[in-house]
C-alpha cells in the first residue's frame, strides 16, 4: 500500500492507496474558511494549519494500515507554497524514516492529470494496465485555481506539455470575476449557484485570444471585461441582473477552455478525455467537456468531485501510477515550489 501526503497549498490530505483495490481510506483538512476572510490563500496561516493537521490525519488513517503494509510514502514535492510544500515531505520523511520504506516525490499537477484515473482502477484493479493501454494517448486538461494547462499523456505513460494559460488560470478568473461582482471566495462555486437560471447570451464577454488553433489560454481580457461591463452599469442594475452577468461570464470561462480543448484533440491522435482540477466541479463545464469527447466518440474521464480540488488520493495513486516519473528513494528529496508539468 502506498500512503500519499498532499500539502502543497490549502489542504492538508492523507489517503491510503491499496493498488490490489484502490483508495482504502482519505482525510482531507480544508482551510477555505480560514482564507476566504482575507480574500486568497495566506501561506504563514496556512503552514501554520498543516503543522496542527498533519500528525492527526497521519493518525486517522492508522485504522487502514498497519507498519509491515505500507510500501512507500508518496508526498507533493511542488509545485506549490514552500512552507506549505516543507511540511509535507518532512512529515513524509519522518514517517518513512519509522517505518523503514521509501518516499516518492510526486509533481502535484501529474496528481492532478492521473486523478481521473482513479475509479478506472478502482472498477477492476488487476486489469487496469490494460483499461488504461486503451485509452492512451490520453488528452488532460487541468483547470484549477493556479493552472490551466493541456497536456498529454502518452501510450508509454510520460507526459508532454501542450499549453498552458499566459495570464490568469481559469479558477483564478471566477475568482477574480466574483470579487468585482461583490460575492465572496473561492468565486468559482458561487458564480456557479447564481448562474442558475441566467441568460448566458445576456452579456457578451470574450472567450480568449489567439487563432482557433492556438492552444494558450488568456482570461484577462474577460476579466478587465467584466470589469468595464460593471463600471457601466447602475448598482441596483448589477443586482437584477447578478444572475445574467453570472451566467454569461461562467459561460465565457467554459467556452474558451472547451474551445482549446478540442483544437487539441483536432492536433492529436488521442483515444480519451480528461478534466481534472477545482474547476472540473463545474457542471457546465463537465457538460461541456464531455460533450467535447462524444463529438470525437472517444470515452470521457472527469475526476470524481472529491478529487476534483487538492487531495492526497491523486497523490497516492500518481506514486502508483506514473511510472515514468515518480522521484524514488528520497531522504534526499527536496521541494521544488516552481516546479512545471
Ligand atoms: O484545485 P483547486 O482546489 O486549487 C488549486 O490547486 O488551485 O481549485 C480551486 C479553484 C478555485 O479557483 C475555485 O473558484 C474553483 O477551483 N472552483 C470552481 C468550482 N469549485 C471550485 N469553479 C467553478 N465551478 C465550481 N463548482
Ligand atoms: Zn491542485
Amino acid at each position: 500500500m502506498i500512503l500519499g501526503i498532499e500539502s502543497s497549498c490549502d489542504e492538508t490530505a492523507i489517503a491510503v492507496f491499496d493498488p490490489k483495490i484502490g483508495i482504502q481510506g482519505e482525510w482531507i483538512r480544508s482551510q477555505i474558511a480560514l482564507h476566504g476572510k482575507h480574500g486568497g490563500v495566506v501561506p504563514d496561516l496556512a503552514s501554520r494549519e498543516h503543522v496542527k493537521e498533519l500528525g492527526p490525519l497521519i493518525q486517522l488513517s492508522k485504522s487502514k494500515w498497519s507498519s509491515g503494509q505500507l510500501e512507500s510514502i508518496a508526498v507533493t514535492y511542488g509545485p506549490g507554497l514552500a512552507p506549505c510544500l516543507a511540511l509535507g515531505v518532512a512529515a513524509a520523511k519522518a514517517l518513512a524514516l519509522a517505518l523503514n520504506i521509501p518516499v516518492k516525490g510526486v509533481n502535484h499537477l501529474r496528481g492532478h492529470v492521473w486523478s481521473v484515473f482513479i475509479d478506472t482502477h478502482r472498477a477492476d484493479p488487476s486489469h487496469f494496465d490494460d483499461a488504461l493501454d486503451k485509452v492512451l494517448p490520453h488528452l488532460s486538461l487541468i483547470a484549477s485555481g493556479g493552472h490551466t494547462i493541456l497536456c498529454r499523456i502518452n501510450k508509454d505513460r510520460t507526459i508532454d506539455f501542450l499549453s498552458s494559460t499566459r495570464d490568469d488560470a481559469a479558477g483564478e478568473a471566477l475568482d477574480k470575476g466574483a470579487k468585482l461582482l461583490g460575492l465572496g471566495y473561492p468565486g468559482g462555486p458561487l458564480i456557479e449557484k447564481l448562474a442558475v437560471g441566467g441568460n448566458v447570451n445576456a452579456f457578451d464577454f470574450p472567450r480568449g485570444l489567439g487563432r482557433k488553433s492556438e492552444l494558450e489560454f488568456s482570461f484577462s481580457g474577460l476579466k478587465t471585461s467584466l470589469r468595464y461591463t460593471l463600471e457601466a452599469m447602475e448598482k441596483t442594475a448589477v443586482e437584477v441582473q447578478m444572475s445574467d452577468l453570472c451566467a454569461s461570464y461562467q459561460q465565457a470561462v467554459v467556452d474558451a477552455l472547451a474551445r482549446k480543448s478540442r483544437a487539441a484533440l483536432q492536433l492529436g491522435n488521442y483515444r480519451s478525455l480528461g478534466l481534472s482540477g477545482g474547476v472540473a466541479n463545474n457542471g457546465l463545464l463537465r457538460k461541456t467537456m464531455g460533450l467535447e469527447a462524444h463529438r470525437k466518440q472517444i470515452p470521457f474521464f472527469a475526476a470524481r468531485p472529491e478529487h476534483t480540488g487538492d487531495n492526497a488520493a491523486m497523490i497516492a495513486f500518481a506514486g502508483f501510477v506514473d511510472t515514468a516519473r515518480v522521484l524514488a528513494g528520497g531522504f534526499d528529496l527536496k521541494i521544488e515550489p516552481g516546479l512545471g508539468l
